[in-house]
């Protein structure tokens, strides 16, 4: 049904080639923003003869879409664009990406081979919890799911009795949503009663968000589902940039036939050896109405060889370089926080991060739900061994405490991890 999963490798590399070459050429002529940065360094499309010369080639940053809000950075007529997305970032402006009639086709077909490679096939019904609307969830999900021939439930997010009444009754074989949304759901599947084992749900494809392997064992376990992993961002599409295959489950295959995957060092943007983590740098090779050269990401991961296809597979995302928490002069990720509260059975994936400073000192405060089903007795040694565990990995002592389930606030997109209440000096 996808040719391109039985590409050679040495046929991909031809065709990136090849691709890459046009991808500069459109760039540089109807991008002036991006040609400005070329001439500032001094190449030129033409200086491309072999995929590794890209490194010569410019950055494209968050900062760069900004400053080129809204339309500055299409590379045809806004009028020729059929739909605009935006990225509400936490600071300043959003982000806006602009689509083709060709870009919009292009992405259900990279969505639907997502859905396939996680174990959607045509005929499912695929309930969609994606948000609808400016966020790319929603609607890039939709358009892979009909191209691949599924019914879509285009749910969206909230109203959790609904979604479990209609996951239910009109039997959805594949759900969509972000993986803490599926826990919370997974709550109330039990609050109605409702045993998710007995209905059609088979697969979750989950993503929008950072979440851990423990998280997917846990979602696997109180879903009777497969959870896959499905990666993307608005600047390079949406959805479906990278998605797992449910045969293996070992990290999201990147559609390197449409996105070129470099990692470079986030602090001075060098290429790094081949398998080494650092930050992941996207270039489109067939976009047309926003393309991005070498866009940064903020996304740590490595490059793996690839197991299903020729094409290469990320590692799960460990955060986003601007997650990244300084405690106490310490480097924490939020997702090496939720690693240690998982491998208690106690404990449950619901969890907030806080900190706050009393006089110089940073204070870190870890509160986590316990599992409905965690004996009274067990919370205080959980709350312990949390600390202990969390002290053994980065050194750092914090507060934990145990709520009682329903006690973290749910979110019904990408989950609020860290409050920060520590003033911005
Ligand atoms: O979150 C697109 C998407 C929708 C992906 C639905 C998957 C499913 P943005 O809102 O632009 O787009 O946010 C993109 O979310 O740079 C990552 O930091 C994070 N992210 C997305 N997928 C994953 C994932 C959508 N599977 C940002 N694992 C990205 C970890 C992810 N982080």
């Amino acid at each position: 049904m996808f040719p391109e999963f039985d590409l050679s490798l040495d046929a991909l590399r031809a065709l990136q080639l090849t691709r890459l070459k046009d991808a500069l050429r459109h760039a540089y002529a109807h991008q002036a923003p991006y040609r400005a940065k070329c001439e500032a360094a001094g190449v030129h499309p033409d200086d491309l003869r072999a995929l590794d010369d890209l490194k010569r080639f410019p950055f494209t940053a968050k900062s760069d879409l900004r400053d080129a809000y809204p339309f500055g950075m299409l590379a045809i007529p806004r009028e020729r664009c059929v739909r605009l997305h935006a990225s509400s970032g936490t600071t300043g402006r959003p982000t806006v990406v602009g689509y083709s009639a060709k870009d919009i086709a292009t992405w259900a077909e990279l969505m639907a081979r997502s859905l396939y490679a996680g174990g959607a096939r045509p005929g499912d019904i695929i309930h969609n919890a994606y948000g609808y609307g400016l966020f790319t969830g929603g609607l890039g999900a939709h358009y892979g799911a009909e191209r691949l021939g599924c019914t879509v439930v285009p749910m969206s997010g909230g109203f959790g009795e609904r979604q479990v009444q209609l996951i239910r009754e009109f039997g959805a074989r594949v759900v969509l949503m972000t993986p803490s949304y599926m826990l919370a759901l997974a709550d109330e599947f039990a609050r109605l009663g409702v045993d998710p084992r007995g209905t059609a749900m088979r697969i979750g494809i989950f993503g929008a968000e950072p979440w851990t392997e423990g998280m997917r064992a846990e979602i696997e376990r109180r879903l009777g589902i497969d959870a896959v992993d499905i990666y993307g961002l608005s600047e390079v599409m949406g959805p479906g940039v990278a998605c797992e295959f449910v045969e293996s489950k070992d990290g999201p295959t990147v559609w390197e036939d449409h996105f070129y995957p470099e990692i470079v060092d986030p602090e001075t943007g060098a290429p790094v050896p081949e398998g080494e983590p650092g930050e992941l740098v996207f270039t489109s090779l067939t976009k047309e109405a926003m393309p991005v050269i070498r866009y940064r990401t903020r996304d740590l991961t490595r490059l793996l060889p690839g197991t299903c296809t020729a094409m290469r597979r990320m590692a799960r995302i460990t955060g986003r370089s601007d997650d990244m928490l300084i405690v106490r002069g310490v480097n924490l990720f939020p997702s090496q926080v939720e690693e240690q509260i998982l491998r208690d059975p106690a404990l449950s994936g619901h969890y907030v991060i806080e900190l706050s400073r009393t006089g110089a000192l940073d204070d870190l405060l870890v509160r986590v739900e316990a599992q409905p089903e965690a004996a009274h007795e067990a919370r205080t040694s959980s709350a312990a061994a949390l600390g202990e565990r969390l002290k053994g990995m980065c050194g750092l002592s914090a507060a934990i405490e145990i709520v009682e389930p329903g006690g973290i606030e749910r979110s019904m997109g990408k989950a609020r991890r860290v409050i920060d209440r520590r003033a911005k000096g």
